[in-house]
């Protein structure tokens, strides 16, 4: 596990803007909080952010600061907290996260973190060769019981061997990293056992009108209870007041359309590396020449004002 700090200064942008496109998205999300609260939108801007340059600069966690009007090491704190957060200049097709806690070490890690410093670089945190990977080690990402696994951008590759892990780096480093489905990589369906599904097999019959005493199911250890709903507070069981299915139909389509305006960059596919055509490493940061903000390419691919 690495420290996370700042990355050095000879890499680090002398500014930071966000596009007009991301600007007004900004904008939109802070309003979404009530006044006095708008701090709490400090992540989701630090993730533009990283969307738009492939990286957290120090000048971009200074200028989110000021617009959120937080104090500079407060923003700081978020940034380094979480490691989603990159803080160095990071791989244009992909940045590899392998878990290297215990159920993952015990199930192969060493060996994915092997073939890292043998394909990208010897040292997490390094590009390649032509700056389009670059790899860390980082802690358990919540996905133990198909180990090992590895994350790049918002996806998760799991149940990994040596073998297909090297087949999905090198397509993502041959800019073919969308043919690659994400989850599990040995035909397991989510979680599930390997073997199939295991529990949970019986249907259970509908229920008629009137409940299981009606019915004459009483000693069905399934069946629901008579008076059981009354026994459950609305409050401890806030689901008994759930909606009506269509109304329900119209909340997830809402939430839905909410969360692909709230996260990722706009028509980011499925399975597509977080930053292709984004800025980083290449911005010219390091020699200099960093671009102007106007200059730098959208998630999308897109310059402002395409
Ligand atoms: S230990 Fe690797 S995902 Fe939890």
């Amino acid at each position: 596990m690495s420290v996370r700090r700042l990355a050095d200064e000879s890499v680090q942008p002398k500014s930071f803007a966000f596009s007009e496109e991301n600007a007004g998205w900004a904008q939109k999300r802070i309003a979404l909080y009530p006044e006095g609260r708008e701090q709490s939108a400090v992540i989701p801007l630090l993730m533009r952010a990283q969307e738009q340059d492939g990286w957290v600069s120090r000048a971009a966690i200074e200028t989110i600061a000021d617009m959120l009007g937080m104090a500079y090491i407060r923003v700081l704190e978020v940034a380094t907290f979480y490691n989603q957060f990159q803080l160095q200049p990071v791989g244009t097709r992909a940045h590899i996260q392998v878990c290297g806690t215990t159920p993952c070490m015990l199930r192969g890690a060493e060996d994915l973190r092997a073939i890292c410093q043998k394909h990208i670089h010897p040292e997490p945190h390094h590009l390649n060769d032509d700056g389009t990977m670059s790899w860390e080690e980082v802690e358990c990402a919540g996905a133990c019981v198909n180990a090992p696994m590895i994350t790049i951008g918002f996806d998760t590759y799991e149940d990994l061997t040596p073998e297909r892990f090297e087949e999905i780096l090198f397509a993502f480093r041959d800019g073919k990293g969308d043919t690659i489905p994400a989850g599990p990589q040995n035909g397991r369906r989510f979680s599930a056992p390997l073997t199939g599904q295991t529990t949970l097999l019986d249907t259970v019959a509908a229920q008629p009108a009137g409940g299981a005493a009606a019915s004459g199911a009483g000693d069905d250890p399934k069946a629901v209870r008579p008076g059981r709903k009354s026994q459950i507070g609305e409050e401890a069981a806030p689901a008994i007041n759930s909606p009506a299915p269509d109304e329900a139909k119209a909340s997830v389509a809402e939430a839905e359309a909410e969360k692909d305006d709230a996260t990722g960059p706009v028509g980011r596919k499925p399975d597509q590396a977080m930053r292709e055509g984004a800025t980083g490493a290449e911005s010219g940061a390091i020699d200099g020449t960093a671009k102007s903000a106007s200059d730098r390419k959208s998630p999308s691919g897109k310059s402002k004002g395409e």
